[in-house]
Parts: structure tokens; sequence; C-alpha cells
């Protein structure tokens, strides 16, 4: 089987989690570190007792400062390319916990100029509207807003440019090749882009935890070799896996294709007709024969969105899980199931998204953590 391709502008064929492991340098989630953070936090969130967030850099350093009373910051960021899919909910849902459970200030980039540079078609103009929308589906969420800051980085960019030239004095072309596939006709927007994608990282002396899914690993390999060259800490990730799209568990879920993608503005209907009409099914050709040989949990897309996050409740999910292989829960009431948990998620993300309108001016430029950083200039 060919490698899948895994950048962070794209990801190709079957994921070997644990390969990915090996090749970026990373290490795996341990059972005692899971334990450390139960007990740190009095409860695990599912996306780690289920593996989806998998691998990390450092994270038992984070737990340790923790544990010793320090204080740590997060930092993540949505880069507006097109709307947002529920794959882009894991990390926002994963921080918010981590947010409630650290009390940690929240730094999020909303990377307007690395999207306008990246996608050949896309007008400014474009970008802005989406940038807009994304972060009051991220305001959704229910973050802090006197401990979140969310900024654009073409309106952040005056306080963040001296530190960039620092940062983007000490990479060369030749890294940025190796390490983000760059070609001779790369733009050059492209190429010095990353400097600002590494910069939250300093936004704060204390050590930052980076949230996301294994795609940005690359940014935070480099931002690992220069961190200590200008006089800060190596940030520390947390990665997860990708929800697979609605065509099969390949690859991560698309809004370029929005029939292999549940978009947060997909009403009622549309759910429902994409998940009947694409999601892929692990169940068998006809009723008699799944009864017979029951359906396999493992590549039906339904069953792995629940496990991803839509079922938290673990004994619920093993009786679909258990049902499903004995072939007694049948591949149109898996999709069923899937359907309602959908619609009732995106329902209350609509209902808090109306709401995030009136936060937007707080979390960008007047809440206490906003205020401070826009008096700050970072060199
Ligand atoms: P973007 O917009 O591609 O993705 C935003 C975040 O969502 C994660 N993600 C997924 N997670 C699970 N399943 C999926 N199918 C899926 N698709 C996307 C991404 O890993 C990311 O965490 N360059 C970034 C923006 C950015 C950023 C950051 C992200 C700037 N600073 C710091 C994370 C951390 C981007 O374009 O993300």
């Amino acid at each position: 089987m060919a490698d899948a391709i895994i950048t962070p502008w794209e990801v190709k064929g079957t994921v070997d989690y644990d390969k990915l492991i090996k090749d970026f340098g990373t290490s795996k989630i341990s059972a005692e570190l899971k334990q450390r953070m139960k007990k740190l936090f009095g409860e695990l969130h599912v996306m780690l007792s289920r593996d989806i967030y998998y691998s990390h850099r450092d994270l038992d350093a984070i737990i340790g400062e923790l544990e010793a009373g320090r204080k740590i910051f997060i930092y993540t960021g949505i880069g507006p390319s097109s709307e947002m899919h529920i794959g882009h909910i894991i990390p926002f849902a994963f921080t918010k916990w981590l947010q409630e459970k650290t009390g940690a200030n929240l730094y999020v980039q909303v990377t307007d100029d690395e999207k306008f540079l990246f996608k050949k078609e896309r007008k400014l103009e474009d970008i802005e509207r989406i940038a807009d929308d994304d972060i009051l589906n991220v305001i959704a969420q229910g973050f802090d807003p006197d401990k979140t800051f969310i900024f654009k980085d073409t309106e952040y960019i005056r306080n963040m440019y001296k530190l960039a030239t620092r940062i983007a004095k000490e990479v060369n072309f030749s890294t940025m090749k190796s390490v983000f596939g760059f070609t001779n006709s790369t733009n050059v927007g492209m190429i010095f882009y990353p400097t600002l994608q590494m910069e939250p990282t300093f936004f704060e002396n204390s050590y930052c935890l980076i949230p996301a899914a294994i795609d940005q690993d690359p940014y935070w390999r480099v931002q690992r070799d220069i961190a200590e060259k200008l006089g800060y800490r190596k940030a520390a990730q947390i990665h997860s896996k990708f929800l697979p799209p609605l065509t099969g568990i390949e690859g991560k879920m698309s809004a370029s294709h929005p029939d292999t993608a549940i978009l947060l503005s997909d009403d009622e209907k549309t759910v429902e007709r994409k998940v009947m009409k694409y999601a892929f099914s692990g169940g068998q050709q006809s009723v008699e024969l799944h009864r017979k040989l029951g359906g396999n949990p493992d590549v039906d897309v339904s069953f792995q969105w629940l496990s991803y996050m839509f079922e938290p409740d673990d004994k619920k999910l093993k009786q679909i899980e258990d049902d499903y292989r004995s072939g007694k829960l049948l591949s149109g009431e898996m999709k069923q199931i899937l359907v309602e948990k959908l619609n009732s998620f995106l329902s209350e993300q609509r209902k808090r998204k109306e709401q995030a309108h009136k936060l937007v001016e707080k979390f960008m430029y007047t809440g206490a953590l906003a205020r401070k950083m826009w008096d700050t200039y970072y060199e």
C-alpha cells in the first residue's frame, strides 16, 4: 500500500497513525500519562480515553507544570478557507475542555493570510467573510472571554511583525522545502507564512500547549528547532486523529468536497440526505446477510463519528457496537442514530452562534486578555 500523504494542506489515503508517530518523532499518549491527567482534572475527556487525541510532544512536562501549580497557555487556530465542518469542532471542543480544566489563557489564530496565499482562486474579501463566520463558530464553543484572544493575522500583524522577522531569520529555504514540500513555484508569501503560525507559541513565557490534528505538526517541528535560540521554550503538542470523511475512513473531511463533509451550516434535511446517501457503511449487502454475519463498525463511518464525539456515553457506544457486530442493528438504523445526534449538535451550535455575535468585540478587542494583547508588541 502506498504511504498516505499528510501535510497541513492535504491528507490522502489510509493514515497509519502509529507510523506517523515514528515518522514525525512524537510519542504516544501513554496509559500512565492519561492516569495523571485524570487525577489532575478529575475526569478524562472521551477524546483522550478513546485515543482520538493519541500523540504528543512534551505533554508530560505540561502536566508536570500543572501538577506543580504553575501556569501554562494554550494555542490553537483555524484557517478560513471554506465553511467550517464538524471535523474542525474536534480541536475546539477539546480546547474548550482544556481551558475549563486548566484555567489557562487561550490564543486562537485566524489565518486569513495563509488561506489567501494558499488558495489560488480566493479573493481577500471572500476570505474575510469566511473568517468572520469562523470566528462566530469558534466563540460558540463557550470559551472564557477574558482569558481568550481571537485574532486575525492581517489585523494583529502590527504587534507581531518585529518578532516574526527574528523568527524568519532563523529558518532557511532549504528547511522550509524539506518540511513543507515547497518548490520553486511556491509564492514567497507561503514561504514566509509559517513564521506567523509559529509566533503565538511565544506569546507568553510559560509553556505553550497546542491541541490540533496531527496535520499541523510540521510547523511545530520547525518551532522546536529554533525556539531556544530565540530565548523561548519549545512548544508542547497534543495531536488528534482526523475525523474521516463521510465517504470512507481514508483521508480527512474537507469542505472542498461538500458531499463528504457535514458543514456547520447544514440544515436537518441536508444532514439526513448526506448521511443516508454518502456515509460509508460497514454493513452487509442485504438485510438477511447482515442479520446473519453482522456489520463491521471499524470501517462504518457513522459508527466512527459516534465514537469520535457524537456518542459520549461509553456504555451506549458499546451497546451500539455490539448490536452492529451481531447483526441486530442495521446500517440504516446506525445512520439514523448518527443523523439525530448530528442534528441536535448542529441545532445547539446554531443557537450558540446567534449569541456569539454579541461577544466578538470582547474576544477580539475588549476582553481582559484581548486588551493586554493589543498593548503588547512582540520584539
Ligand atoms: P485548518 O483550518 O485546516 O484546521 C483547523 C483545525 O482543525 C483541525 N482539523 C481536523 N481535526 C480533526 N479532523 C479533521 N477532519 C480535521 N480537519 C481539520 C486542524 O488540525 C486544525 O487544528 N494552519 C491552520 C490554522 C492554525 C492552527 C494554528 C491550527 C494557525 N495556528 C495552531 C492549529 C494550531 C489551518 O489551516 O487549520
